[in-house]
């Protein structure tokens, strides 16, 4: 595996490759990341990841400077993984000047759920995203469901922007808990960690119950963000969409033709999770 931490060596080192299968990341890789990879496989070849902790979708009080950075393990994660380049740039290669173009998705898509709670957020990832395409040049990126509002976001821009890009979504891996793998997890304290699946529960309990013919929705809401409160979280949100466009399922059954998705965030302790299940 090359390690390029310059865009023009990257674009030297990809030139003629017109099946590329990209996997951008932050790093701190898990097993989910590593998920994505595979499934990268199977739509392209060569693979290539990049990580670059994008300080534009952090906002001000967020953890960019705590955001772990494990740069040697990743590596040796991704050799095992016979990723052909990881793109790895130094924050100069990427913003050598202020970023002043940006990509801003529609309120009504990039400013509800994770854009209402982070402002900007969705800006910060789809102008990154936007220019990790082009030193790239994919054919085909990999994006997992656990972030499944960026997920949407992007497809959006690449339909928008008629990109040569295939999306493909990965499932959520999980810990055998239940808990949704994430960067993030590393943070929570041993009894926090212990409490970390309860989140998961309740989408699973929410799920179930509408299966069960439950239509009222506020009310599961309701009830899961009342049991998590109770536990000592501080929930943003834990709400069913649709999953075509997430915004709130009206009343009515015919409504629900292309399936719904319930999505939480929330914080325990210091640490702020995010997860939904599809319905
Ligand atoms: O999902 C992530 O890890 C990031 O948001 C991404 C897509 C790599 C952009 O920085």
């Amino acid at each position: 595996m090359k390690v390029i931490p310059s865009i023009q060596e990257l674009r030297d080192q990809m030139w003629g490759q017109n099946r590329v299968a990209f996997v951008p990341t932050m790093g701190n890789l898990h097993e989910g990341h590593l998920s994505l990879i595979r499934l990268a496989r199977q739509y392209g070849d060569p693979v290539v990841t990049s990580i670059f902790v994008n300080r534009l979708q952090f906002g001000p009080t967020e953890d960019f400077h705590k955001y772990p950075r494990t740069l040697n393990k990743d590596i040796e994660k991704l050799q095992k993984e016979n990723v052909y380049v990881l793109f790895a740039p130094k924050e100069k290669e990427l913003y050598p000047e202020p970023q002043e173009y940006r990509i801003t998705p529609p309120k009504d898509l990039g400013g509800i759920l994770e854009g209402e709670f982070r402002p900007n957020f969705f800006d910060g990832v789809c102008t990154i995203v936007m220019k990790l395409f082009s030193c790239v040049q994919p054919r085909v990126a990999v994006f997992g469901k656990k972030d499944y509002q960026q997920l949407m976001i992007l497809r959006a821009m690449v339909h928008q922007f008629a990109l040569p890009i295939d999306i493909v979504a990965a499932e959520t891996v999980r810990a055998n808990d239940g808990l949704a793998l994430s960067s993030r997890n590393h943070f929570l304290s041993e009894t926090e960690r212990a409490e970390a699946p309860r989140l998961y529960e309740h989408l699973q309990k929410i799920r179930v119950a509408i299966l069960n013919g439950n239509s009222d929705f506020i009310g599961l809401e309701l009830n899961a963000k009342a049991e998590l409160i109770a536990h000592g979280w501080k929930p943003d949100y834990i709400t069913i969409r649709l999953r075509n466009n997430l915004h709130p399922p009206a009343n009515t059954k015919t409504t629900w033709a292309g399936g719904l998705v319930v999505l939480a965030a929330a914080k325990l302790g210091n640490v702020r999770l995010i997860d939904n299940l599809e319905i």
